[in-house]
């Protein structure tokens, strides 16, 4: 793909897409089904390059992939994974380093994590420190233990009991994926429920888990044992419905709809807050999964806290929103936004100055005022920072408003090839 993507403005915005697999559940169908013995198969897995990284990944530490035309098949050894004297190149995927400083922490032995220029400034000392209390020793740069990593891994990791002090589901799925191996039982706390991908597939191989409601979070205690094989089904990703529910909202002359998405109620935050700033978007049951269908809609600007977006991974597009929508809107607690593919605080506050918002910021809050419609937005070039949502986020507004020119487009591959694909179609 040529590095620099013009989007221009569509007149008019019809029909029904599929986005690529849900990325959580891709990850962790291939960790998974390289844990268990035996072939596990995988339909609809994300073909996106972070994604891409963990195949690889499972296939270095000793699993076997073969497809067919329409399955992922991966076979886990009869002896378990082990080590790679090669580094693990985890790319642009925090998920990827994450979760798999959690899964080499139970093979015994030296390990070596790499990353991107992205990934090498992302803080790992969230899994270092519970990985460290059950016995595994993760190095890095600096007091953030910023990639490269080295993970020294003992013979016997014991069980934790863990309080996760952010909102974060890789950091709890780094350690129920350790926890698995180990000589006892691990106790995970979150105070705010993150998406429940791990459990929920951990559940479905077998693994004993116990699970309760503690106020607005849980505490979640995994017996160790081998998941067994399974056969994953890959639903759509929400947090990529999320770019054309709010492309439909802002857009002037727009009805579209996202087939087959993931609804879990830690995923899809994002339409409460559309349906309360009064966009036409509603999730509409489909047998397992759901629709999700959005119109051209006039927005109100609202307030939203961290708590209803856990993982914040739709503020920046919500942010587009906000521009398109009448009145000041607030963000609230946004801190964990600067932690992600790159500084998401900064980033999305400049996109939204970039299109003529008036932005600033109080501590971890930001606040926009809205101008009232995407036909008011100027036309604006946008550098991506290495940053697939920042790069959908651009277009999606350069696509309702005006048109935009967006640098260093490709790395949008991370999650979603085919994302100016899938927009043109519907022009
Ligand atoms: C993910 C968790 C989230 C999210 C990321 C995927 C996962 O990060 O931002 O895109 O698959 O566990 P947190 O660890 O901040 O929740």
């Amino acid at each position: 793909m040529n590095d620099v993507a013009k989007v221009h403005h569509a007149r008019q915005l019809r029909g029904s897409l599929r986005v690529p697999g849900d990325k959580s559940t891709s990850h962790r169908a291939l960790m998974l089904s390289a844990l268990a013995v035996g072939q596990s198969t995988i339909t609809g897995l994300s073909p996106g390059a972070d994604v891409l990284a963990t195949s690889a990944i499972v296939q270095q530490l000793g699993a076997a992939r073969d497809d067919d035309e329409r399955l992922v098949l991966i076979t886990g050894p009869d002896e378990g994974l082990r080590a790679s004297a090669a580094p693990l190149d985890c790319g642009n995927s925090g998920t990827s380093m994450r979760l798999f400083c959690g899964v080499v922490s139970a093979i015994a032995g030296s390990h070596e994590l790499v990353g991107d220029e992205s990934l090498s400034k992302r803080p790992m000392d969230r899994v270092a420190l519970p990985l460290g209390l059950m016995g595994a020793r993760v190095s890095g740069h600096g007091e953030l233990i910023t990639p490269p990593l080295r993970v020294k891994s003992p013979e016997i990791l014991h069980g934790v009991e863990y309080h996760v002090p952010v909102a974060s589901a890789q950091v709890k799925s780094a350690v129920l994926l350790a926890g698995l191996a180990a000589s006892s039982t691990t106790t995970i706390h979150e105070d705010v429920r993150t998406r429940s991908t791990t459990e929920e597939m951990l559940h479905a191989t077998g693994v004993d888990l116990d699970i309760e409601r503690v106020g607005e979070g849980r505490r979640i205690t995994l017996t160790p044992g081998r998941p067994r094989r399974h056969d994953w089904y890959v639903p759509g990703d929400p947090s990529q419905a999320a770019f054309f529910a709010v492309l439909g909202a802002i857009h002037p002359d727009a009805t579209l709809e996202v087939l087959s998405v993931e609804a879990s109620p830690e995923r899809v935050g994002f339409v409460g807050v559309l349906a309360r700033m009064g966009a036409d978007v509603r999730l509409v049951e489909n047998g397992q999964f759901h629709v999700l269908h959005s119109r051209s809609s006039s927005l109100a600007a609202t307030e939203i806290h961290a708590r209803e977006i856990p993982s914040v991974d739709e503020v920046p597009i919500l942010t587009v929103a906000a521009c398109a929508a009448s009145g000041v809107s607030a963000f609230r607690a946004m801190g964990e936004l600067r932690l992600k593919e790159s500084d998401r605080f900064s980033a999305t506050m400049s996109l939204a100055k970039s299109l003529g918002c008036r932005v600033w910021s109080e501590g971890e809050d930001f606040f926009v005022e809205g101008v009232a419609s995407a036909e008011n937005f100027l036309e604006f070039t946008f550098a991506s920072l290495l940053d697939h949502r920042m790069v959908m986020a651009a277009a999606v507004a350069g696509c309702a408003g005006n048109g935009c020119t967006i640098e260093s487009a490709s790395t949008v591959s991370s999650s979603y090839p085919h994302f100016f694909r899938d927009l043109a179609l519907l022009q």
